[in-house]
Parts: C-alpha cells; sequence; structure tokens
C-alpha cells in the first residue's frame, strides 16, 4: 500500500515529536512493505509568521489530497500572553478540523502497566481502565457565533449551537464503537441547565433505543469529572460535547500517568487527522526534553483508522511498551533514581526495535 501523507509539525515541541513518529512510521513501512510519501505544511504560529494565515490554503489543499494528516501541535508564548492578538495560532487548528469537517475525536484513555505508579491516583482505582472518549469536536462554544466583546469591552460572549444533525453523527458513532468494545455508552452532558445539553440527551435517547445491547449511562458533566477519578475503569465509550470533551480527556490522559502519552484520531468527512492530545509546550521547544510517544501512539492510529493497518498499528504499540519496560523513557514518566532519555533517544529505541522484530 502507498501511504500518501501530509505532515504537519505546528509549534513548538511539535516539529521534535513529528519527527520521532515519522522515522517510527518509516520504519514500519519498511517492515511491512508499504511505501509513503509525505508532504509538510504550516499551521499554527509558524503559518502566521509565514503567510499570516495560520491555516493556509495550501495546507488545507495538501490536507485535502492525502490519505493522512500526521499533526503535532500549535500555540506560542507570544499569543497566550497576548488575550488581544486577533489571529492566533489555535485558530489554525480549529479552522483545519472545521474545513477538513473531521467532527469526531477519538481519545483512547489506557494505562500502561509500567507506569500505573505514575498516576497521580492510587493503582487500585487506576488498574484497569480503559475508554475511549468521543468528543465532538466542529461544534458547541468552540464555533458558536456571536462570539466577542462588548463595544466597551466590559462583556464578552461566547454562543453555544448545536443542530439535531450534529449530535446524531457522533452518538451513532459512539454506538458503533460501543457495539465493538463493552457495549456501554455514556453520555456527558450538563442537561440540568444547557439547552444544548437537553438536545443531546433527547437525541442519544433516541439512538440509544436503536442498540438494545448497549447499556447507556447518562452523566452531568461535573458528575463525570468526580467518577473519572474515583472509577475510571467504569467507563467504556464516552461521547461528549467539544468543550466537556477537551477537558475530561486532559483529566483522562494525567490519571493514567502523563499528558504525554494520550493519542487521538479526528475522523470526519473528509482526511482524518493524528494528533497527540497535549499542547506546544513551548518552553521546552527544540530541547529535546518532550515525550513522543503520544505522536507515536497517533502515528498507530493512524495505520488502523486511515489505512485499516491493524498489524502495524500493533507493532508500533508493542514498541511503545517495550520502550516502558526497559526504561527507556522521557522525565515525564521516567522512575525516580533513573536517568531520563530525550525525544530523540526514546524514538530511535522505538525504530530500532521495530527494524529487529
Ligand atoms: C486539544 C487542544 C485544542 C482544543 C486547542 C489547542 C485549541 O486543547 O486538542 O484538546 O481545545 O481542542
Ligand atoms: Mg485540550
Amino acid at each position: 500500500m502507498n501511504l500518501n501523507i501530509a505532515v504537519l509539525p505546528g509549534d513548538g515541541i511539535g516539529p521534535e515529536i513529528i519527527e520521532q513518529a515519522l522515522e517510527v512510521t518509516k520504519a514500519v513501512c519498511k517492515k511491512f512493505d508499504h511505501t509513503m510519501s509525505f508532504a509538510t505544511g504550516l499551521v499554527g504560529a509558524c503559518a502566521i509568521d509565514a503567510t499570516g494565515n495560520p491555516y493556509p490554503d495550501d495546507t488545507h489543499a495538501l490536507c485535502m489530497q492525502s490519505d493522512a494528516v500526521l499533526f503535532g501541535a500549535v500555540g506560542d508564548l507570544r499569543y497566550d500572553n497576548n488575550p488581544s492578538a486577533k489571529v492566533r495560532p489555535e485558530q489554525g487548528l480549529l479552522a483545519m478540523r472545521k474545513k477538513l469537517g473531521l467532527y469526531a475525536n477519538i481519545r483512547p484513555v489506557t494505562t500502561f502497566a509500567p507506569l500505573l505508579h505514575k498516576s497521580p491516583l492510587r493503582s487500585d482505582i487506576v488498574q484497569g481502565t480503559d475508554f475511549m472518549c468521543i468528543r465532538e469536536l466542529t461544534g458547541g462554544l468552540y464555533f458558536g457565533r456571536p462570539q466577542g466583546r462588548s463595544e466597551d469591552g466590559n462583556t464578552a460572549y461566547d454562543t453555544c449551537v448545536y443542530t439535531r444533525a450534529e449530535v446524531e453523527r457522533i452518538v451513532k458513532l459512539a454506538y458503533e464503537y460501543a457495539m465493538k468494545r463493552r457495549k456501554k455508552v455514556t453520555v456527558v452532558d450538563k442537561a440540568n441547565v444547557l439547552a444544548t445539553s437537553r438536545l443531546w440527551r433527547e437525541v442519544a435517547k433516541e439512538i440509544a433505543a436503536q442498540y438494545p445491547e448497549v447499556e447507556t449511562e447518562y452523566m452531568f458533566v461535573d458528575n463525570a469529572a468526580m467518577r473519572l477519578i474515583q472509577w475510571p475503569s467504569s467507563f467504556d465509550v464516552m461521547v461528549t460535547e467539544n468543550m466537556f470533551g477537551d477537558i475530561l480527556t486532559d483529566e483522562g490522559s494525567v490519571i493514567t500517568g502523563s499528558l504525554g502519552l494520550l493519542p487521538s484520531a479526528s475522523v470526519g468527512v473528509h482526511t482524518s487527522l493524528f494528533e497527540p492530545i497535549h499542547g506546544s509546550w513551548p518552553q521546552a521547544a527544540g530541547q529535546n526534553l518532550a515525550n513522543p510517544l503520544a505522536t507515536i501512539l497517533s502515528a498507530a492510529m493512524m495505520f488502523e483508522y486511515a489505512f485499516g493497518l491493524m498489524e502495524e498499528g500493533a507493532l508500533i504499540r508493542e514498541a511503545v511498551d517495550a520502550s516502558l519496560q526497559a526504561n527507556i523513557r522521557t522525565a515525564d514518566i521516567q522512575t525516580a533514581g533513573l536517568p531520563p532519555y530525550g525525544t530523540k533517544e526514546v524514538g530511535a529505541w522505538i525504530v530500532n526495535y521495530i527494524n529487529n522484530k
């Protein structure tokens, strides 16, 4: 098979972690006799610097003509510290999601046995956690209009909007995944307060009726945030709106050991996109400190979700597990007393493992 990939490193640590994920992807292609062609594009602060646009038309054209997009991270301190900046790197990511129609963001939260002790939670609570958060990605507060400030600057507003069709397609997807898993869906909303959440719940009830084998649980988001740290292994597939999913998956990632571990796949109408859920950590850029595993695991999801190449994805997971077992780990997850490895060294170890398989 030929894998035609758009590579968007983005900002901060993006280029370093993407480099490692690319090396791993190449090694897997070599092992399984696939060819791979890729082209790089700009998104985020680097795209603003070069073109004034955080998601330039060239980048969009590249994504549209590729079979998958491998993406690093966007964000830059120059913008984080300047709330009045009109053009922001994050707008590039949001525009990319919207224009590619990537309405579903799949974030699998699983534990890694060698890292159980790294969780801020007790091992007996975290053990066995294995759920998938399906986050709606192109609606809700992040896209609703109007958004802005009053003329005197003293009032600000965002608008949360969802249509029935938007809710239907994502909730359906959640049930489809649940059918392939442990057949349980948790619908997370705030239906006791928000009108959009009441629409979610109404639609979810209709779809639940079409999947009688699946157990459905409805949970308010505040309760879900609590349950996630109290009993994370009780979740199988969680489906929720954009902002709730953004927040709950950061929480989910850290209970398994580190934010640097959680990959994601964004799927929808056009080319699927694969990205770590963490940000661009500008303070660490270029220092060989960042954990490349979330991006490497995103490449595993790319093999599986974009190309249906399951064995290839499995080999990457196996190599990642082996690197953890061998304590070849970046500082965020290294065992106390052992030397931390750099981004490049972890990547090279995984590539070497794959080459020698
Ligand atoms: C994420 C990130 C993004 C989001 C930011 C960078 C816009 O936090 O992918 O979770 O909020 O979706
Ligand atoms: Mg986030």
